[in-house]
């Protein structure tokens, strides 16, 4: 196990009707003047918008509104975030939605506090100051709810990219599963690849004896597969909602990624995938997941082999070790089309045609010089046999 450092500083409240003490939850961590933040109406449609006002109105807190966040939240917008809580003395932003809102409320956050432009965090700075977040989470998947990261798509070259630092973990995070009972199957099931995809590109480590992270994650990857399908065949099973959305926060507040290298290849590849053709992140993962593994998958093939066997169930080869990661992956490419998620480019909507562009933003784009690294380093010619095992 390697040294490490953890900080998780977010006050979870998990349960039924619990988004009903957001203004309790925001005066204990400071806020006065709250902007909410939301996106394209789903938090209208359902009630929620007016839940969380008369929450805040029974506290006393002021607040203004801004909704519009796009999944695949886009810079624009975050810019008229900044300007709007500068102009309104705004001491803290309350998320109320999915991962893009509140990756936007997070750029946001760091951005009213800083004197440059905000995309520098998203070019590699660190954030270090921010104003306090709060979040209503409606969808299991990024986990952004318990995450130092954001990830915001700049619509000048539609670069997507990630910023981090322990400034922008939330404050607090309010998880209802009953929630997430509004949407519709293909908005779970991507969520809940996500979630499968944060455990991978943890559990896929060059790192050595990490055996309570390994045996963490396979308890969650296990969950995932077996919850997973309960909900899509019975969208109001609420303890199965219940056990999905516990761990998508367990899967990305690092706490299965401590002490290890991880992966996080498959999640660069697939950014630009919706960034170029807006798709959603986990429909994006469930095509370029199984082609990265079984490109990368030689590098430790007994990696591959374990999860192959510990999470699904298949026979270990000694023999041939790579005969089990095969049908390891095999079984998770498998699984993700079960639940509904695309198996490559034509079912996501992508072209073979732009594999030259996707490879070009992904390797060289936005100050980047040639390679992407994780468990591997891929260079453009990698990257371009990967797009096009996905075809
Ligand atoms: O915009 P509204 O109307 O709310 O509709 C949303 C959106 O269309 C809808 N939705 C959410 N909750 C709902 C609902 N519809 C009905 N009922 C509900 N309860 O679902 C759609 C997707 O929402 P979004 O917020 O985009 O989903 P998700 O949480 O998957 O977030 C995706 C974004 O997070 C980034 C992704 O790249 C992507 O941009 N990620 C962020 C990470 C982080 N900050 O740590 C890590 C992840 O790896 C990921 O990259
Ligand atoms: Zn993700």
């Amino acid at each position: 196990m390697e040294n490490f450092t953890f900080y998780s500083p977010t006050f979870f409240a998990f349960g039924k009707d619990t988004e009903n003490d957001c203004g309790k939850y925001v005066r204990r961590f400071g806020g006065s003047k709250v902007l909410i933040h939301y996106g394209g109406g789903s938090v209208v449609r359902s009630g929620l918008l007016d839940l969380v006002k008369a929450s805040l109105d029974k506290e006393g807190i002021d607040y203004v509104e801004l909704g519009g966040v796009k999944p695949n939240p886009r810079s624009g917008l975050v810019y008229e975030g900044i300007d709007l809580v500068k102009k309104e003395n705004v001491d803290f932003i309350l998320a109320v939605g999915g991962g893009s809102t509140i990756d936007s409320s997070k750029a946001i956050a760091a951005g009213a506090v800083y004197d440059g432009d905000f995309w520098d965090f998203y070019q590699g700075k660190e954030i270090e100051k921010a104003l306090p977040i709060g979040t209503i989470l409606t969808i299991a998947a990024a986990g952004s709810e318990g995450s130092p990261n954001s990830v915001i798509t700049k619509e000048e070259g539609m670069f997507k990219r990630g910023a981090g630092g322990d400034a922008i973990r939330p404050k607090f995070s309010i998880l209802n599963p009953a929630l997430t009972q509004t949407l519709p199957a293909f908005q779970t099931a991507a969520g809940a690849t996500d979630i499968i995809a944060h455990l991978y590109e943890r559990y896929i480590t060059n790192s050595v004896e990490v055996e309570v992270t390994d045996r963490l994650i396979e308890a969650l990857l296990l969950t995932m597969k077996h919850e997973t399908p309960r909900v899509i065949a019975d969208p109001d099973n609420y303890e199965a909602r219940a056990n999905i959305m516990w761990a998508g926060m367990m899967a990305h507040n690092n706490s299965c990624g401590v002490g290890r290298s991880q992966d996080w290849n498959s999640h660069t590849i697939e950014h630009e995938l919706s960034a170029l053709y807006d798709c959603a992140h986990g429909a994006g993962l469930a095509v370029t997941m199984p082609a990265v593994f079984r490109y990368c998958m030689d590098h430790n093939i007994m990696r591959f082999a374990q999860v192959a066997v510990r999470v699904w169930g298949c026979q270990m080869d000694f023999a041939h070790p790579e005969v089990t990661a095969l049908e390891g992956i095999k079984a998770l490419q498998d699984f993700l089309i079960s639940i509904g998620m695309p198996r490559n480019f034509g079912e996501l909507g992508a072209k073979e045609e732009d594999i030259p562009k996707l490879v070009e933003v992904l390797c060289k784009g936005d100050g980047r010089e040639g390679t992407i690294s994780g468990f591997v380093t891929l260079n453009e010619e990698d990257c371009t046999k990967i797009y096009k095992m996905m075809v």
